[in-house]
């Protein structure tokens, strides 16, 4: 049978599309990474994906004029590419709005916070000066605001008094390493169907939670 097929984009050091890749060896796992794309020629996680034997696209925005221009350049090569989603694992590009309506309820990104707080980037940094009580990893649907789209699932860690920098990107590393892969399979098994309107899981709209809670 056909797998599910998955596009990941990376700009670093790749932890979450290793847990991706590790989750796809399992016979069971009903995705398959069919691409792993990077904005950033240089970075681990293309390494980790050749690794692999995963194809991989590589285009270094710097050598583009603008966003759109690179936008355009990317979409003209994904069309030559068969797959079901994008997962933006670690990638530091905002995507503009038509590659966004293109892919409409096609893409999905992991950001390092409980959503909606802390959008953007320095999250373990927010968490500690506000010292929340919880911290986290969220998976949400793609739309053109910043980390704003559908929250698809979310896991969660309490914040202890020792806690520092490091340790709180050691604990969402964890927790992302298997919500992301989790995610994915469901998305693939079609327990979860992704609209920006209403996700469905298991057939029904959660309009309780409106979200999945690992
Ligand atoms: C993760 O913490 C993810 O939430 C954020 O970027 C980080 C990527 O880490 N968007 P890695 O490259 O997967 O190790």
């Amino acid at each position: 049978m056909k797998k599910f097929k998955i596009a990941v984009f990376v700009s670093g050091n790749g932890s979450n599309l290793q847990a991706l890749i590790d989750v796809s060896k399992n016979l069971d796992c009903p995705y398959e990474i069919e691409l792993v794309f990077s904005n950033n020629p240089n970075v681990y996680a293309l390494k980790r994906a050749s690794q692999n034997n995963i194809p991989t696209l590589t285009l270094d925005h710097k050598n583009f004029k603008n966003r759109q221009e690179f936008d355009l350049s990317l979409s003209n090569n994904l069309k030559k590419i068969d797959f079901d989603l994008i997962v933006l694992a670690g990638f530091m590009r905002i995507l503009g709005r038509e590659f966004i309506k293109t892919y409409e309820n096609k893409i999905i990104n992991l950001h390092p916070s409980l959503l909606p707080k802390y959008p953007g980037l320095n999250t373990h940094e927010k968490v500690l000066e506000n010292k929340d009580k919880f911290h986290g990893a969220t998976v949400h649907l793609v739309d053109e605001g910043l980390d704003t789209g559908k929250i698809i699932g979310f896991s969660k860690f309490k914040v202890e008094d020792n806690d520092n920098y490091d340790s709180l990107l050691a604990k969402t590393h964890e927790i992302e390493h298997k919500l992301l892969p989790q995610i994915c399979s469901l998305i693939a098994s079609k327990k979860i169907v992704l609209h920006k309107e209403n996700i469905l899981i298991n057939g029904k709209s959660d309009q309780k939670s409106k979200e999945i809670i690992f």
